[in-house]
């Protein structure tokens, strides 16, 4: 091997090393690590983003736009063939945006995503079971029952399950990891 081609052996596995002793230090503190490599980034995230811009303008303007990983395909079809009574509001839509919605929803259902808290949401459901809340899953309930009720129902600055962002920094990006949250009035969660 001439001395060039040893040199740059030398400068490419020192690069990668490098880049992989990098993702895992920032792994390892939960900061962001938009350095990082991107299959490692993706890997991290709890559920896919929402990437639809007309799902987050119609289903993000009265609260939290939901990933549709959160829920499996069953629970969206069943809530947006009821929108005129949704948990007692009215979020009717024209037939034409529902369906781009709804089709959106569909392919990106719980049942549907690779990413892990999707699997185990859609994993955790029973047979026939059709939630329309995420937090009715029960995946969720076994993650948030050493919650005491202060921290949330109880919790000016909470009041609901429903609000992710509430508590779950990075809620937005689709990542939930615990070591993320921050309770309102409350501080950082450690169990
Ligand atoms: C007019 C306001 C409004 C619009 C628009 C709206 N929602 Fe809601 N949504 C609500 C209310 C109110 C609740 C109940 C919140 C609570 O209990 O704190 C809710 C709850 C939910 C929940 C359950 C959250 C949980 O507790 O797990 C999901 C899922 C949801 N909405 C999805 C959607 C989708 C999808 C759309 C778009 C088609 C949409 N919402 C549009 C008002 C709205
Ligand atoms: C009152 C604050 C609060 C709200 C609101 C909340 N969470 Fe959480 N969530 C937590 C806490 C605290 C934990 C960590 C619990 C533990 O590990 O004991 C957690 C854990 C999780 C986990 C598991 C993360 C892990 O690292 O194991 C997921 C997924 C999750 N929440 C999703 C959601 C979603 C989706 C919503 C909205 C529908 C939501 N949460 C609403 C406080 C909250």
């Amino acid at each position: 091997m001439k001395t060039y081609q040893k040199i740059l052996g030398i400068v490419a596995i020192t690069a990668s090393t490098t880049g992989l002793l990098y993702s895992a230090a920032v792994y390892g503190d939960d900061d962001d690590h938009e350095g990082g490599f991107g299959w490692f980034k993706q890997s991290k995230l709890d559920v896919a983003p929402v990437e639809n811009a007309v799902y987050r303008a119609e289903c993000g303007s009265c609260h939290f736009a939901y990933q549709p990983g959160l829920l499996p395909e069953v629970s969206w079809r069943k809530m947006m063939a009821g929108l005129e009574d949704h948990f007692g509001d009215n979020a009717e839509l024209s037939a034409e945006v529902n369906k781009t919605i709804l089709d959106y929803l569909v392919a990106n259902s719980a049942d549907k995503s690779d990413y892990k808290r999707s699997k185990k949401i859609a994993g955790s459901l029973k047979q026939d079971e059709i939630p329309l809340r995420i937090s009715d899953t029960v995946y969720f309930k076994r993650k948030h029952n050493e919650i005491p009720v202060r921290f949330v129902a109880d919790n000016k600055d909470v009041g609901s399950y429903s609000k992710c962002a509430a508590c779950h920094t990075r809620a937005e990006q689709g990542s939930y990891n615990e070591h993320e949250v921050k309770i309102p009035g409350v501080g950082r969660w450690e169990d």
